[in-house]
């Protein structure tokens, strides 16, 4: 039997990779591997006229070889993610050449500094590529578009539900009349920069609303998330929990719940309330508990198809970097059981299962976007890239007994 599940699966193209991680990992040799790929991509994007620096790394299908890439326009939410990619990559080699690389690919979003926030994703947009930026160089511009795109993001913010608005353009031809989504918590962290960084104070206290208003409404009895909370706006009230991305409603969608594991790490980490400590380890455990033998999660973890569903390595290389902040806020018992466990996630991230190799120049294969619309099903897809670089440069940190964050 499982022989024949196996082949359905190879069949089908997904990673059939059912076994423990194996071997040690040689944190520098990934790393080396995630910059040897970093230039394959950056010679790829050069033309005969150079590099568009406005166009941006999205994904790489499973039957493809090059990046498939997207201008960076406010509807391109994925836009910040090859600009981070390239300012870690800087981090880890000190390579002048990267540097300047990452700077250009940065400058072509400060448009969005400047406009009206189109949706909720501003945090991933401007926190990964200037975020990064800034902590790097502390160029004072980069801390302007910073400040200016949170207060942008606050204009989302609705005081009587206490949360962000994720998606206006849903509002009316979903009937959704107030939705926050549950990667909405990653937009968080830049709220919190902005607000102890000169801006408004504020900012704080939205982030810190739309962080309990989420606790209280987005998640079921036992710490699994919906992917979309609809709100009353009169009332405030939550009218049902939804998905748009995970396999049904009730189901926990895998990059949902890792995004309310990372999103609650960070909020502990900005506010030391010890309730978010609590609620991010709740969150954790009931995505541990039902991980496959590999640690890299279905993408779904209630897809009837299991184990023939594909895997969605973003989903781990999410959780394995949050997990390696969480482990330093907790005593030694349980915070080497998070370590320990994200160890096992990167090792299985490292390893030819995973790795995209030779076959393309991403760092990762096997993510899943959005399943329901079929699109990017079993892809290299850049957000992973993004989490799996900055988990790796987590644990070099950790490694060297350093703090995980800078
Ligand atoms: N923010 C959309 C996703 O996680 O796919």
């Amino acid at each position: 039997m499982k022989k024949i599940v196996v082949g359905l699966a190879v069949m089908l193209g997904f990673c059939t990779c059912t076994h423990k991680p194996s071997g040690t990992l040689d944190v520098n040799k990934a790393l080396d591997y995630c910059a040897a790929q970093a230039q394959r991509t950056l010679t790829e994007l050069k033309t005969d006229s150079g590099i568009d620096y406005t166009m941006m790394p999205r994904n790489i299908m499973a039957d493809e070889h090059h990046w498939n890439c997207r201008k960076a326009t406010k509807e391109e939410w994925c836009a910040g993610f090859w600009p981070g990619v390239l300012w870690y990559d800087y981090e880890y080699t000190q390579d002048k050449h990267i540097l300047e690389e990452a700077k250009k690919f940065t400058n072509s979003l400060e448009f969005l500094s400047q406009i009206p926030a189109y949706d909720h994703d501003l945090g991933f947009l401007v926190f990964c590529s200037y975020g990064n930026g800034y902590r790097l160089t502390k160029n004072p511009a980069y801390k302007k578009v910073i400040l200016d795109t949170a207060d942008s993001l606050s204009a989302l913010f609705n005081p009587v539900v206490g949360t962000m608005l994720s998606w206006p353009r849903e509002v009316e031809p979903r009937n959704w009349p107030h939705n926050t989504i549950m990667d909405n918590m990653i937009n968080l962290e830049m709220l919190f920069w902005a607000a102890k960084n000169g801006g408004n104070p504020y900012l704080y206290d939205i982030a810190v609303s739309h962080a309990d208003k989420t606790m209280k409404c987005h998640f079921r009895p036992d710490y699994t998330s919906y992917h979309v909370a609809v709100y009353d706006t009169i009332s405030g009230n939550l009218i049902k929990g939804v998905t748009h991305q995970g396999y049904a409603d009730s189901t926990m969608w895998a990059r949902g719940q890792a995004w309310a594991i990372y999103g609650y790490t960070v909020v502990y980490r900005e506010t030391k309330d010890p309730k978010y400590l609590d609620f991010a380890q709740k969150v954790t455990d009931v995505y541990l508990e039902r991980l496959p033998e590999d640690k890299v999660p279905y993408w779904d973890f209630d897809d009837p198809s299991i184990p023939n569903a594909p895997r969605d390595a973003s989903a781990a290389a999410v959780v394995a970097s949050s997990l390696l902040e969480l482990s330093t806020y907790l005593p030694n018992g349980t915070g080497k059981r998070y370590r320990d466990a994200a160890v096992e996630m990167l090792t299985s991230l490292s390893s030819d299962n995973y790795q995209s190799g030779k076959s393309n120049p991403s760092f990762l294969l096997h993510s899943v976007g959005h399943w329901p619309a079929h699109s990017e099903i079993d892809a290299s897809i850049i957000y992973a890239d993004y989490y799996y670089i900055e988990a790796l440069l987590r644990l070099k940190r950790l490694q060297e007994g350093k703090n995980v964050i800078k």
